[in-house]
């Protein structure tokens, strides 16, 4: 997720920019930039790449302001690039602009103000928000009847989706406006002056005492203090938080641990994922590089990776076979590297992996280039080698994970593979217009229905996690879109929680697993609403007759489940296609509830590594 960061005092601007940038950069991004207020005029400076790379580039720069405000930017609309790098500044360059959040009406909001006469020099929603400032800014100037704050309000007026704003404008030099709607802005006073950033890692050297805004609040800072309003430009009291973290804990934002704040950023990946891939109806991914006459010639699909992006890979067979009618293999990348795979030049290898550094897909996808496959990648790292190797890229929005166990990246890879299922089946003609529009929006509807089991399954996971921590052995069970999402759920448990665990197709059972199964052999079922429900209850029943304690996660209204197991875990009801989306969530949470009873440490479980760049 992008970073905000701005400063107006007595000391340079610029390197408490970019000590704040730099602070943030766990978060993930792909270019940066700073806006430095030098006398009357404002100087921007943009790179792609690392923080560090603007810092080297700003060595050419004589930036004294005490005034600046910088970004961090992951590309939603508008590729990584300089030009799309913010600060964005109006047409005068009087105005300069740094925003976190998607603007969902800016493809109207630009037309018009090119109607208007303004000039575009980046294809991102946020310019639209600097040429919206420079007009309200000169006409209520003009007329004396508002400044730069007011000229803020009346933009942000106009705006539809989610923004944290910082702005600057020549005309009132020393001056940051800030502003919110579901995108964090946090603002401090420090001995040197005014701090705002997104996260407060950022400003944390400079002060502990930090005004969080609510949505729809504004604050006017300058090197003398800060003054908060209502967006009709009332006066506010806010309320001052004093942030005692270290600074560890404040990387945190809060939680105890990475993978549970990881977790809870979930329904923020899945929005951001989808952000800008329906217009007009249709299903677009630029970056595949692929027209739908190519795409049409597909008549078979590799998904190829490791671990975790392995199981999101299974989940991907059920929808791409299903929607495109293409059949579709999924293989770990250490077999498919050693084996003679069946390729040919309309065959195409998805390469999904979470670090883009995985030795044996990095493997797979240069053999299967060399066999002639076209190759996509499914990347959390911009830039990362499988990015830069595949033909195509899809970058998953998680940002930065720092939790070896993978939780948003899975969620990032599976909703990634599921828009790619759709629009094989959209290039195939195998789903319809009104299909797609459907599918788009009930898988747009996961983030909500994982934001309610964040909030409410917590119970229920405590409880079934009291009831596993003794045991030796767990076993997962599901059918379908459940059985791959058992194999994840297993994995994430022996992973973080060193409790052997192994997954099962639930009619796999009584061909072996069953003999396993006594009353200290938990299983876990996957039993949410589908075609094979009643199925997988029948395997229930099995295990349950043979003593084992059954956890199972199922779908809200679903009573008779609890005559059947000795813990539910509630979900909400989703498209069984879409299942795998919000049952693996409470499976997180349930190993890693586990792992802190066992006094496990969650984050680094021994013997494993955030990126296998080996063999
Ligand atoms: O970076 P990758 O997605 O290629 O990594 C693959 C596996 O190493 C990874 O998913 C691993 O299984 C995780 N620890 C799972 O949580």
């Amino acid at each position: 997720m992008c970073g905000i960061v701005g400063y107006t005092g007595a000391a340079p601007a610029e390197p408490i920019l970019i000590e704040g940038l730099s602070r943030m950069e766990y978060r993930g991004y792909d270019s940066a930039g700073v806006a430095v207020q030098q006398g009357e005029a404002i100087e921007v400076v943009c790179r792609k790449g690392k923080v560090s790379e603007l810092a080297h580039t700003l060595e050419h720069f004589d930036l004294d302001g005490t005034c600046g405000i910088g970004h961090t930017r992951w590309a939603t609309h508008g590729k990584p690039s300089e030009a799309n790098a913010h600060p964005h500044t109006s047409c005068a360059g009087d105005i300069a602009v740094v925003h976190n959040g998607i603007i969902e009406n800016f493809a109207e909001l630009r037309e018009a103000l090119i109607g208007r006469g303004h000039v575009f020099k980046s294809e991102t929603d946020t310019e639209v928000v600097a040429h919206l400032v420079e007009e309200a800014y000169h006409r209520l100037r003009e007329a004396g009847t508002g400044d730069l704050r007011a000229a803020v309000a009346e933009a942000a007026s106009q705006l539809v989706g989610a923004y944290g704003l910082a702005v600057m404008a020549e005309g009132e030099p020393g001056t940051l406006i800030v502003c919110r709607k579901d995108s964090p802005i946090v603002v401090g006073r420090g001995e040197m002056g005014s701090y705002v950033a997104s996260d407060i890692i950022a400003m944390i050297d400079a002060t502990r005492d930090v005004v969080v805004l609510a949505d729809d609040q504004m604050a006017s800072l300058t090197a003398e203090g800060i003054a908060y309003f209502d967006m009709d430009g009332n006066p506010l009291e806010p309320e001052v938080t004093h942030v005692d973290w270290d600074i560890d804990v404040a990387e945190k934002g809060g939680y105890p641990d990475f993978m549970l704040k990881e977790i809870h950023e979930q329904p923020r990946v899945i929005r951001d994922t989808l952000a800008g891939r329906l217009s007009g109806g249709a299903l677009t991914i630029d970056e595949l590089d692929m027209t739908p006459a190519e795409l049409n010639l597909i008549d078979r699909v590799y998904v190829i990776a490791c671990g975790t992006s392995y199981h999101a890979g299974l989940i991907a067979k059920n929808l791409i076979e299903g929607w495109a009618r293409i059949p579709c293999e999924v293989e770990v990348a250490s077999e498919f590297r050693y084996r003679n795979p069946i390729i040919t030049p309309t065959t195409l290898v998805v390469a999904v992996s979470q670090s883009g550094e995985t030795a044996d897909t990095l493997a797979a996808i240069r053999d299967a280039r060399v066999r002639g496959a076209k190759v996509f990648g499914i990347t959390n790292v911009v830039g990362s080698p499988v990015a830069r190797e595949s033909d195509g890229v899809i970058y998953t929005k998680a940002n930065k994970e720092i939790a070896v166990a993978s939780t948003k990246s899975f969620l990032g890879q599976v909703v990634s593979l599921t828009l790619l299922a759709m629009l094989l089946g959209q290039s195939t003609g195998r789903l319809t217009g009104g299909q797609i529009k459907l599918l788009f929006s009930e898988l747009a509807d996961t983030a909500e229905a994982v934001e309610r089991i964040l909030a409410e399954c917590g119970p229920a996971v405590e409880e079934a996690a009291r009831a596993m921590v003794d045991a030796t052995s767990a076993l997962f069970i599901g059918r379908g879109m459940g059985a791959a999402t058992s194999y994840e759920g297993a994995l994430k448990l022996k992973e973080i929680s060193y409790l052997h665990a192994e997954a099962y197709a639930a009619g796999e059972m009584k061909h072996g697993p069953i003999a396993l199964i006594d009353e200290n052999f938990p299983v876990v079922a996957i039993a949410t609403d589908s075609p094979v429900y009643d199925k997988v209850v029948s395997n229930l029943q099995e295990s349950r007759a043979r003593g084992a304690c059954i956890i199972a996660v199922a779908t809200e209204g679903d009573e008779d489940i609890a005559k059947h197991a000795d813990h539910v875990i509630y979900i909400p009801k989703v498209r069984d296609a879409f299942s795998p989306i919000t049952a693996s969530v409470p499976l997180q949470l349930l190993s890693r509830e586990v792992a802190v009873l066992r006094g496990c440490d969650v984050d680094q479980p021994r013997n494993l590594a955030k990126s296998v760049t080996v063999e």
